[in-house]
């Protein structure tokens, strides 16, 4: 499996999720499917202190004891206790404990607090990062605007820089496209999309006009999810799914490889976070590290769902002619 750089570290091009780990994913399992990755070349793994209430992390703590050097480990806080710096610096705390580890290496807001000032968090992550308890930084369901206005803060202030934004980014949902992208390349951070196989819509399990087989994600899920069934069984996801199982016959491939290989061919995209629940759904995934699309083949995939249109993109590109991708280097390359 390739791998890339991300800020000070370097990742393998497939990261596992690991979302489900203790919960839906039993432990021995969980170990089972770091086991296999690892064997593939796989060297990054996500987690988070909210995922099964800090189960996820607890269930990674054996297997990191003998396997720490093997893998960049990413974690993120605030959806438990918020952004304030004394919870960043518990909150640190309390993951590297659950692990069993003594520096996460990708330490990532799990989005923006509007109740604490953007500065104070900066700051005490940037603390983490001097106290030696932390490599590096990232963010996660920021707004571009405010990726932006963080990113300029670090700069000034002098203080750790995120390296990293991990965005909802799939086939079936592409509005980081119009900014977020765009910024992350001109800025030099690393893309890491969760939710790359939109929750396992682009697998072809689902279907028009049935129900979703019961439990899967899209059956659980409530209305306000990213992956209920109002926003993602709609036709033209549906078409993306005709379109990747049509290049899968044509390549010897699968519809979920499909979907990786392109967003492994998207400029700027580090590294998917694949949420495989069972081995046999890694198994499948895996060879999608392997797997390079044609450039019609890309267009094809892309051609169903686009992201959706916004003023000033628009304009620029109908008015003026500037490339639908708007992508300004930045003078100063971090
Ligand atoms: N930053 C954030 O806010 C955020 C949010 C969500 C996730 N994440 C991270 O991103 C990771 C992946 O997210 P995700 O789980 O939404 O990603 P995903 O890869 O889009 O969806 C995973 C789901 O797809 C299905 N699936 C996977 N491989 C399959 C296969 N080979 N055949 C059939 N079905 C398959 C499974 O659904 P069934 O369970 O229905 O079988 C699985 O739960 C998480 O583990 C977590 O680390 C971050």
């Amino acid at each position: 499996m390739d791998r890339a750089p991300l800020g000070p570290l370097e990742v393998s091009r497939i990261c596992l999720g690991a979302m489900f780990f203790g919960s839906k994913t039993p432990a021995e399992e969980s170990h089972r499917l770091l086991d296999r990755f690892v064997a593939a070349g796989g060297t990054f793994v996500d987690t988070a202190d909210v995922y099964d209430a800090g189960g996820s992390e607890r269930t990674l703590a054996p297997w990191l004891s003998a396997h720490r050097d093997e893998v960049v480990i990413a974690t993120k806080i605030r959806w438990l206790n918020g952004l304030a710096p004394d919870e960043i610096r518990k909150g640190c705390d309390a993951s590297l404990k659950r692990m069993g580890i003594d520096e996460i290496d990708l330490y990532q807001l799990h989005g923006p607090d509007p109740d604490v000032p953007l500065e104070e968090t900066l700051e005490a992550l940037d603390g983490l990062v001097r106290a030696g308890k932390v490599r590096a930084l990232g963010a996660s369901n920021f707004p571009a605007w405010l990726l932006a206005w963080a990113v300029a803060t670090q700069d000034r202030e002098g203080w750790a820089p995120f390296v990293s934004l991990q965005p909802q980014y799939s086939l079936v949902e592409r509005t980081a496209e119009i900014e977020l992208l765009p910024f992350c390349r001109a800025a030099g951070l690393g893309v890491i999309p969760w939710g790359p196989l939109g929750a396992g819509f682009l697998t072809g399990k689902y279907e028009r006009d049935s129900p979703p087989p019961a439990g899967s994600r899209m059956a659980d899920a409530s209305d306000d999810l990213e992956e209920a069934m109002h926003r993602r069984a709609i036709e033209r996801n549906f078409r993306v799914v005709d379109e990747a199982r049509a290049i899968a016959q044509e390549r010897g491939a699968t519809i979920p490889q499909v979907a990786l290989a392109w967003l492994l061919a998207t400029p700027g995209v580090t590294a998917p976070i694949v949420g495989a629940r069972t081995l046999e759904q890694l198994e499948d995934l895996l060879p999608a590290a392997e797997l390079t699309l044609t450039e019609d083949e890309y267009a094809r995939l892309a051609s169903h769902a686009p992201p959706p249109e916004t003023y000033p993109q628009r304009m620029l590109i109908e008015q003026s002619g500037l490339p639908d991708r708007i992508s300004l280097p930045l003078r100063r390359a971090r």
